[in-house]
């Protein structure tokens, strides 16, 4: 399988690309800073032969063009893209978490940021690399999502710029499946579980090997029943 991941460096992200290194797999593993991506770098002196690491800040339109030239100069098709880069509130400072988080601090220009990365980016790589998806076997889309996202489950206060770009995530994430269905590109949305990650923290329930490996699993046997749906990393579905 031929394997697109973004922000890979770390998390979640890099837990996706080790497990499909171990099995075989051919990985695209793109971040922000390749080379400061110690792990990945050091993951490609055991895969040299199934791994490329390549530059790309998903809010770059430039930058996804150049991901999609690389990955072309390589192999003529992706079989699966994970749009996993994004950010949280847990790295920033009590300020700079308000102006995303607590109502009468919100900051106009911070929660538009929270939109792009979170929402508007995976949407965009995945336009960018509808070619090489429609030359895949038996392509899929996997959005990274989070149950913060769902309105259903929604009964605090509080977090608006990560629970509103994670809602609009999903939103974009049906409708493009729905797009992609008549092609045999199936889009599918994950909330991880609580991941022991920058994001997440070290209290988080589930360790990164935990959380992909349960994905992973689900990943080989979701199709076309599971397009424009909404799951939980142990497969159990989520209300929008
Ligand atoms: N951990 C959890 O409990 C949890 C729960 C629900 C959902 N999620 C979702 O899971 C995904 C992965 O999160 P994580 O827990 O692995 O977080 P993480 O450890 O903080 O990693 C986030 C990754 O996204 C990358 N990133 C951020 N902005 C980017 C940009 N503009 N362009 C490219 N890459 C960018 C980061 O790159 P840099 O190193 O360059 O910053 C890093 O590789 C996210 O979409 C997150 O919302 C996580």
């Amino acid at each position: 399988m031929r394997i697109f991941i973004t922000g890979s460096n770390r998390g979640i992200g890099l837990e996706f690309a080790k497990q499909y290194l171990e099995r075989g797999e051919r990985v695209f593993a793109s971040c922000r800073n390749p080379i400061n991506a110690n792990e990945l770098q050091h993951l490609w002196k055991t895969y040299i032969s199934q791994l490329t690491i390549l530059p790309l800040d998903v809010t770059n339109e430039e930058a996804i063009k150049a991901a999609t030239q690389t990955v072309k100069s390589h192999t003529d098709g992706i079989d699966l893209l994970i749009n996993n880069a994004g950010i949280g509130t847990r790295e920033l400072s009590i300020d700079e978490n308000d102006k995303l988080s607590t109502f009468g601090k919100l900051d106009h220009k911070k929660l538009l940021n929270m939109i792009e990365v979170n929402a508007i980016a995976p949407v965009m790589v995945t336009q960018q690399f509808h070619d090489l998806l429609l030359k895949g076997n038996n392509p899929k889309v996997i959005n990274i999502s989070s149950i913060q996202g769902s309105i259903d489950h929604n009964s605090s206060g509080g977090s608006y710029g990560y629970k509103a770009s994670k809602a609009a995530l999903n939103m974009y994430s049906k409708t493009l499946a729905n797009d992609l269905l008549p092609e045999k590109i199936y889009t599918m949305m994950f909330h991880p579980g609580w991941v022991q990650t920058d994001m997440g923290g070290q209290s988080a329930s589930l360790t990164p090997e935990e959380s992909v490996s349960n994905m992973i699993d689900l990943i080989d046997g979701f199709g076309k029943a599971q397009t424009g749906r909404f799951f939980n990393y142990n497969g159990k579905e989520l209300e929008w």
